[in-house]
């Protein structure tokens, strides 16, 4: 019976594993590029021709042969310390060609033709980071206009105190390219980012969000009302400009105004007021008169007000 079993089942599929070029264990003879299982890997032929015939080294011993000075220093990150001690599965323990594709070749040959794009890097990226912040990636304003994960993170080196970026903070690596922000920042009110208190993510999801310029809540009240919530409501008696949009009245990123207010307080009310509301009251209206700066000085509660008598915000 065992011996029938022997010549029946076992040898033809000998015979089918070592003669053809059938995968029946999921690993073909042919020099094909080998896929990681991982199904999350990239196709890196598809990515980039060069990798054509190219194997896994899977040792970063090798790598550090040559790279020595830049592998220490990516141990040290948290790529590093997670693929080289406890990868989880396959594609961590990858490790240097997770990123790089695979570099047999490139260990025999070494030269520049595996060399990929700030675009193939985001590619690269996200067989392992397509999750939860990232859900919009693919129609942010950054990826359309090829701005990439490698164009804020920099992640052979740890230079930052979180998330791997490019420069120390936030603030340095976004004011790369958006210098009228930073230049608003150091108005003389301004949100509290310089000051290390807040930071650009607070308010946006630079990695893709619907609704305008990637806001963090989806709308700018929602955004603004996540750390300012007295300013929510529901008030008795609502002043529909603060409920339809706190940009009417604010900047957020600085202002040479008080309260990162967009113009002076007492222009920005008549603006819409004409007569300042006080049609009989002439002397209210005056930006010269001793009420003039401030119409806040007697609407205190521009936001709104819960007070019974507060329908004219003076409370
Ligand atoms: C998480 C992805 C990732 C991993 C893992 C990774 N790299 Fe990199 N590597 C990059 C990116 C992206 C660049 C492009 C330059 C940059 O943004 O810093 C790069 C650049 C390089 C460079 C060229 C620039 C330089 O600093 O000399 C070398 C060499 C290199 N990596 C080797 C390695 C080695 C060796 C390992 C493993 C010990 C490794 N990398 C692991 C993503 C990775
Ligand atoms: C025999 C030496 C040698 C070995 C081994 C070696 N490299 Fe390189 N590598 C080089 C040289 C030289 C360059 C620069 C090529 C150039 O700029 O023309 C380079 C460039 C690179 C670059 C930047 C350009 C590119 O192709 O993206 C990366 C990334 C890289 N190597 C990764 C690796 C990894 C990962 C390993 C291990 C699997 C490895 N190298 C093993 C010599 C080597
Ligand atoms: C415009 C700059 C920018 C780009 C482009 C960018 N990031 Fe980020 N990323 C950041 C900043 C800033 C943080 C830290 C703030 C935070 O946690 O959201 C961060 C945090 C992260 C984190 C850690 C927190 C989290 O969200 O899980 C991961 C992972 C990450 N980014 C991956 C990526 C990948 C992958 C890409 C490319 C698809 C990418 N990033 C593109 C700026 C950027
Ligand atoms: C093989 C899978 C894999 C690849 C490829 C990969 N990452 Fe990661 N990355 C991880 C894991 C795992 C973590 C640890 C945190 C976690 O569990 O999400 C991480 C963490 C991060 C963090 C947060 C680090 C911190 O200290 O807060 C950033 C930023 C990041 N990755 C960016 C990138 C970028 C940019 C690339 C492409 C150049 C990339 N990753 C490629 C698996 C990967
Ligand atoms: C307090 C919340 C908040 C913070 C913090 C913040 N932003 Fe904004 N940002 C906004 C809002 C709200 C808008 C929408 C403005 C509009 O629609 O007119 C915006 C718009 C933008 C825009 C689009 C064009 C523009 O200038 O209006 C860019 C670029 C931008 N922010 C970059 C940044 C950068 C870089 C940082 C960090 C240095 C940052 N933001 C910090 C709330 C914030
Ligand atoms: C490599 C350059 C670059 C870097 C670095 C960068 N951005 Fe951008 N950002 C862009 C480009 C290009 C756009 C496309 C729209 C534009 O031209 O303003 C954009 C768009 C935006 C928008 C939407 C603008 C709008 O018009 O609605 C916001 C918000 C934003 N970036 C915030 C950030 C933040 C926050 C950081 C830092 C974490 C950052 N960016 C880093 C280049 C960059
Ligand atoms: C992540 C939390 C956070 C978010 C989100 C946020 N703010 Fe602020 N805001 C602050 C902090 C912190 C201060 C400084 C308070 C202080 O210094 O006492 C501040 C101050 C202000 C001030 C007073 C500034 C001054 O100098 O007097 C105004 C006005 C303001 N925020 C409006 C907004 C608007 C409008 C939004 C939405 C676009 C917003 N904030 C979103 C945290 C936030
Ligand atoms: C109609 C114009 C207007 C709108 C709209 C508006 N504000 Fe204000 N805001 C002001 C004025 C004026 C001040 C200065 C008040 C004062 O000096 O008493 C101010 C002050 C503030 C302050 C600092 C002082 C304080 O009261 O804490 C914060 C924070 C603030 N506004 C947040 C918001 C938020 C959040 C929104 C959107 C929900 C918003 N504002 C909408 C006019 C406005
Ligand atoms: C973008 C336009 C706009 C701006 C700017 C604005 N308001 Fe209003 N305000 C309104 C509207 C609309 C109403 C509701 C009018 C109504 O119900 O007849 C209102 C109502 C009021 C009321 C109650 C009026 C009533 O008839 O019950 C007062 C008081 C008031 N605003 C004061 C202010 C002050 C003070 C400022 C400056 C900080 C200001 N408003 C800025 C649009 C604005
Ligand atoms: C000295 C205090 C004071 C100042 C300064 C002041 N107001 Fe008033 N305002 C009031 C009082 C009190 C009322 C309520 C009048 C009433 O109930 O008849 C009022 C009523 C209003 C009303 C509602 C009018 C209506 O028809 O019911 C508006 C709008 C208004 N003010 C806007 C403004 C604006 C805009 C400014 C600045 C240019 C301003 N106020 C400055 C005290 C003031």
């Amino acid at each position: 019976m065992k011996n029938l079993y022997i010549t029946v089942v076992c040898l033809p599929l000998l015979y089918l594993v070592l003669f053809t070029d059938i995968p029946l264990l999921g690993q073909s003879n042919s020099r094909r590029v080998e896929s990681s299982t991982d199904p999350r890997a990239v196709d890196w032929v598809k990515l980039n021709p060069a990798f054509k015939g190219a194997s896994f080294v899977r040792d970063k011993e090798v790598c550090m042969t040559c790279h020595q000075e830049t592998s220490e220093k990516y141990q040290k990150t948290t790529h590093g310390r997670l693929f080289g001690f406890n990868p989880r599965g396959n594609l961590e323990a990858t490790d240097c060609e997770s990123c790089h594709g695979p570099r047999g070749k490139h260990v025999e040959e070494p030269d520049s033709t595996l060399a990929l794009s700030v675009e193939q890097y985001s590619v690269v990226c996200m067989q392992c980071h397509q999750d939860g912040n990232r859900m919009y990636w693919q129609t942010s304003l950054h990826k359309t206009a090829d701005v990439g994960c490698v164009s804020c993170h920099t992640v052979m080196e740890k230079r930052s105190h979180t998330a791997l970026l490019s420069n120390e903070n936030q603030l340095t690596v976004c004011s790369t390219c958006h210098t009228d922000v930073k230049v608003k920042m150091s108005r003389t009110t301004h949100h509290p980012i310089q000051e290390g208190k807040l930071d650009c993510s607070f308010c946006h999801n630079v990695h893709g969000a619907p609704g305008r310029a990637m806001l963090a809540k989806g709308s700018t009240n929602e955004t603004c009302y996540s750390c300012h919530q007295e300013k929510r409501g529901p008030f008795l008696w609502e002043h529909s400009p603060a409920r339809e949009d706190c940009l009417t009245c604010h900047e957020p990123h600085g202002s040479n105004n008080r309260n990162l207010l967009v113009t002076q307080s007492a222009s920005l009310c008549v603006s819409c007021h004409q007569y300042g509301g006080h049609i009989n009251q002439y002397r209210y209206n005056r930006v010269s008169t001793p009420y003039g700066n401030g119409c806040v000085n007697c609407h205190a509660t521009v936001h709104g007000s819960s007070h019974p008598s507060g329908a004219k915000f003076t409370r």
